[in-house]
């Protein structure tokens, strides 16, 4: 399957997931980039749903059989330039699975600011184009009573629950 891995990653640990799956899965990546690089109008876009651009992206989603979406939650939001890029190209987007490094995990995955409500509100905007939601709690890393949003993704703590998470993503993602 011809694949786009796309990712939006403010403090990196996104970028690292998008990364690998690209390696792993051999196929082409690029970074959607906001047009505005305020971290607090983001945020507030994010909340209330603003139409902000991102930049010109160096490769057409339009043209891959299926996107491989990687970016982090904010708020229970999808966030802004997620959002634009969802609106941006839903039409054209054959399939999509997002895939977040974030903050809630499985016991609030459910609630206000967790994976599952997120998924529910991309698959409101893509329709049947989303194939799947697949979250990577990013606490999984970090020793229990870290504070989920300040945890950075990196090398040395990227082993464990994170890393079998991620394999039985990325080979769930290699054989569709
Ligand atoms: C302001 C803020 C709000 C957040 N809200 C949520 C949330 O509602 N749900 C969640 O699962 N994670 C939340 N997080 C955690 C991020 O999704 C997490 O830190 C993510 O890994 C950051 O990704 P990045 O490094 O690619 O930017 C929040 C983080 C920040 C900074």
């Amino acid at each position: 399957m011809n694949t786009l891995v796309l990712y939006y990653s403010r403090t990196g640990n996104n970028r690292l997931v998008a990364q690998r799956i690209a390696e792993r899965l051999a196929c082409d990546i690029d970074e959607i980039r906001p047009a505005l690089g305020s971290f607090f109008f983001l945020l507030l876009g994010s909340a209330m749903k603003a139409g902000l651009g991102n930049r010109k992206l160096a490769r057409d989603p339009g043209d891959y059989d299926r996107v491989i979406l990687c970016g982090p939650i904010w708020m229970g939001t999808v966030v802004l330039p997620l959002r634009s890029f969802l609106l941006k190209y839903r039409k054209r987007i054959k399939s999509l699975a997002f895939v977040t490094a974030c903050g809630s995990d499985e016991t609030s995955k459910s609630g206000g600011f967790g994976y599952e409500t997120v998924f529910g509100k991309f698959r409101d905007i893509l329709g049947p184009a989303f194939a799947k939601g697949y979250a990577l709690p990013v606490t999984l890393a970090a020793p229990a009573g870290a504070v989920s949003t300040k945890i950075v993704l990196d090398e040395t703590n990227f082993t464990g629950e994170i890393a079998s998470r991620y394999e039985a993503v990325v080979e769930e993602l290699g054989r569709a």
